[in-house]
């Protein structure tokens, strides 16, 4: 399916790859410069009329009613499915529909934490990581009474492969990793972090939830075992995420929540479940969602991305060079791959009063911790102001943003 209005891919930075014209909330506000896109993306208006479309004439609920409306919505969803399939380059019927890659995550400690550790088994993470990729955990690291640890990074934050090495003797039993940190943006070497651990008989479950508006996954390639992605950074509706789990592992998988569609029959003293995701899907799903999804990693993948990460490095290393401008302004961490984020501290300036200010002059971006306490510890910090770019930013955000930073300098001077 093709986007209505053209996809400018001729000149990175200069000029949006996707027009703000096409993000309602950008047109509507024409001078706000949005740099949040981490937190959560704009949504493009084909992704705001599949939703309006879906509600207005083809809404009811999915594989329960027989009647035309509901079998319609039954094989939009599926095809939908389908497409986020597609998109990680797996079969159908490894994808698990959630609600976002936190509950994705929380699936996998539970199905299969809860079902196949034993205590004092080893658990890996790492300083890279989202709370997402860490809580869940913590909290199987108590019922289960297991051990936790978390792979160090270097001075310019990536990944310490050797102390890696040297965990990985330990024998832990799944490394829980992030393609690319919410932070500093770094890119892990996913392959390599996941061919080590196969090789040392752990699992590995990949946090994508911020890689995957950056870049192609492909899970066969990667020959991960979990991954995880999420809707709202892709373009896509909030409260829509997937989860995909090898064939081999999800057929053996018992379920994490109970209720109906993910049955096959029920007594009041047994059930037999559904096979497949449906079986980790109870309750009616995000019917819209999933539907507005799809219609978001088509409209991800008519930009191309090539065209995303040669629009993210042009707007990197401009805000690269001018940020500096700015007199006590520090970038955190310099890895050697990196999506579109950049994550920096003001001498003297709480991350929060940096953001509060910005946000007074139309410029949005994150601050604070990032739901990464671990990597700020590590850090010696308690926060940065991040800014994070999307396919409708261009170059002169990045300049908004840099004479909104030398007023605030100015000021709190
Ligand atoms: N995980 C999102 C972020 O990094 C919310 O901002």
């Amino acid at each position: 399916m093709s986007s209505p209005l053209p996809i400018l891919k001729a000149t990175p930075g200069d000029e949006a790859l996707v027009p703000r014209a096409q993000f309602p909330l950008l047109k509507n506000n024409p001078e706000l410069v949005y740099l949040d896109s981490a937190a959560s993306a704009q949504k493009p208006a084909v992704v705001i009329d599949r939703l309006t479309r879906f509600y207005e004439s083809e809404y009811a609920n999915i594989h329960r009613g027989l009647y035309q409306l509901s079998e319609g919505a039954s094989e939009a969803y599926d095809q939908s499915r389908a497409r986020v399939a597609r998109f990680l380059g797996a079969d159908k019927d490894e994808i698990i529909f959630t609600h976002n890659a936190t509950e994705g995550i929380n699936l996998v400690a539970h199905a299969y934490g809860d079902h196949n550790l034993r205590p004092g088994d080893l658990i890996l993470t790492s300083l890279l990581e989202h709370h997402a990729n860490i809580v869940p955990w913590q909290l199987l690291k108590e019922r289960k009474r297991l051990r936790l640890a978390g792979i160090p990074i270097d001075a310019k934050g990536d990944l310490d492969l050797a102390r890696y090495e040297m965990l990985l003797s330990r024998e832990p039993k799944i490394v829980c990793i992030t393609a690319a940190a919410n932070t500093i943006g770094t890119v892990t070497p996913l392959k390599t972090i996941i061919a080590m651990a196969h090789r040392a008989g752990a699992l590995v479950m990949v946090d994508a939830a911020q890689a995957a508006p950056h870049f192609a996954l492909d899970v066969k390639a990667l020959d991960c075992d979990f991954l995880t992605i999420t809707g709202h950074k892709l373009y896509g509706p909030d409260g829509i995420g997937a989860l995909y789990v090898k064939a081999g592992i999800l057929a053996d998988l018992p379920p994490f929540m109970g209720g109906g569609g993910m049955i096959r029959s029920v007594s009041l003293d047994h059930t037999e479940f559904a096979d497949g995701p449906r079986r980790f899907e109870a309750g009616t799903p995000a019917i819209g969602a999933a539907l507005g999804l799809s219609t978001a990693l088509d409209f991800i993948e008519d930009i191309g991305f090539e065209a995303i990460a040669a629009h993210d490095a042009a707007l990197f290393n401009y805000a690269a060079e001018r940020l500096p401008e700015i007199a006590g302004l520090k970038i955190i961490g310099a890895p050697t791959e990196h999506i579109g984020i950049i994550s920096f501290t003001l001498d003297g300036l709480h991350p929060h009063d940096i953001g509060t200010l910005l946000g007074e002059s139309g410029v949005c971006l994150r601050a604070g911790h990032h739901c990464a306490q671990p990597l700020m510890e590590h850090l010696g910090i308690t926060g940065t102001a991040r800014i994070s770019f999307g396919v409708h930013n261009t170059r002169p955000d990045v300049d908004r943003l840099v004479d909104s930073l030398a007023r605030v300098r100015q000021m709190l001077r």
